[in-house]
């Protein structure tokens, strides 16, 4: 059985992934300093796969834990998610930032290729394309100068990554740059559970529908787009949890040490932020309360993926339509706020 460890596994996307890894029947080490997360997660995949996982609370930015981990664990390959994720708060606090991002992923390559490499996939973001000047984004289209220090730490991350594995012919490395994942495990054991007002769309949706917050607001309706709100390409979950699996796959049997490629992981289909309100109302049958706000400061007008790389290279495509995706995120909220 292969080895792999996931930094940063106890959050949003790490989890789901610990799943989809488990059910493909990998090992799961899991290391996470929990600066975002609690335990709840872990007890939740352990229901959802019925296996015990093995759990190191650690910062990746020790590299005596992170060794401590190599040391005690055959690891064949890691996927790292360990990072800070709020785009204001990067901001506000950049050398945070800079420091988490960029020294997580260092210490954890730097490890791995003292304990003789090793696939690597890193967790990148439609971020590093900022406004592109054509759509859908394919991976060769430039990454534009980006908006926030959280940005500029994923353009530096992914860097890194292709200067590591160039440098260390036993590394070998894939990007995967994910549009707007959204939704939660459809046994509604895990989602997405962000600390304080949420950021990202869907959750502050859930969390309005479920009576958190008062109303949403939604950052603008007069963009160049079909209704005057921002399309976005938001993925499922479970759908981005199974690229991971492709993506080691594709390590393990096809890719050359040494090498690194990049894969866009969307769905390939915008929708506006107003076909998502309107369909969560729809599929769910609740009214949301919602107001027209001004732009947000940072925010593009539209993104999304041109996805056939993954398709056929990975052999990976996102299956779950929108419908279920928003059932499951509402699904997830109502059980953590025990509404019946
Ligand atoms: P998350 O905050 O839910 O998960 C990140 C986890 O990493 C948390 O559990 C946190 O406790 C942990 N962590 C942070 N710094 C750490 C450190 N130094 N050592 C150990 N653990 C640490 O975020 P997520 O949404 O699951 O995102 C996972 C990754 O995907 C991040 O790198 C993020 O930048 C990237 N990403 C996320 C999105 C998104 O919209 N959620 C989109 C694109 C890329
Ligand atoms: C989606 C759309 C908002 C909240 C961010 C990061 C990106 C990546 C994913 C990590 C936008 C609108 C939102 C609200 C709204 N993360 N919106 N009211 O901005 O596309 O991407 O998360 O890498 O780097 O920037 O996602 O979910 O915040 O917003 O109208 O209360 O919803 O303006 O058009 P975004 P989001």
């Amino acid at each position: 059985m292969k080895n792999i460890l996931i930094t940063g596994g106890a959050g949003f996307i790490g989890s789901h992934t610990a799943v989809e890894l488990t059910v493909a029947g990998y090992g799961v080490v899991i290391a996470d300093n929990l600066s975002n997360s609690d335990t709840t997660s872990l007890e939740g995949i352990e229901k959802i796969t019925g296996r015990k996982i093995l759990f190191y609370k650690a910062d990746c930015c020790d590299k005596k834990q992170m060794q401590k981990i190599f040391g005690e664990n055959k690891i064949d390959g890691a996927i790292h998610f360990a990072a800070f994720k709020a785009v204001g708060e990067s901001v506000q606090k950049p050398l945070m930032y800079y420091y988490n991002n960029l020294t997580s992923f260092t210490t954890l390559l730097e490890v791995m290729a003292e304990s003789g490499g090793g696939n690597v996939v890193f967790s990148s973001s439609a971020t590093v394309y900022g406004q592109a000047d054509v759509l859908p984004v394919t991976e060769e289209t430039p990454r534009k100068t980006a908006a926030s220090p959280y940005g500029n730490t994923k353009q530096v991350c992914e860097d890194i990554l292709q200067d590591a594995v160039r440098a260390h012919s036993d590394l070998q490395g894939i990007i995967l740059r994910y549009f707007n994942p959204i939704g939660a495990h459809p046994s509604a054991l895990i989602g997405e559970s962000p600390r304080g007002i949420p950021n990202n769309l869907v959750p502050f949706i859930t969390q309005t529908a479920a009576g958190i917050r008062r109303e949403l607001q939604i950052f603008g309706n007069d963009y160049n787009t079909p209704d005057g709100t921002a399309l976005r390409d938001y993925i499922d979950i479970m759908d981005l949890a199974a690229a991971h699996v492709s993506a080691l796959k594709r390590m393990t049997d096809h890719q050359s040490a040494g090498t690194c490629e990049v894969f866009n992981v969307g769905t390939g289909n915008p929708l506006s932020v107003m076909e998502l309100v309107v369909k969560f109302q729809e599929v769910n049958k609740v009214n949301l309360k919602y107001s027209i706000t001004g732009r947000r400061e940072g925010d593009v007008e539209a993104i999304w993926a041109d996805t056939s790389l993954a398709n056929k290279v990975l052999g990976w495509k996102a299956r779950r339509s929108i419908e279920e995706t928003l059932a499951n995120a509402w699904a997830w909220e109502k059980k953590l706020r025990r509404i019946i």
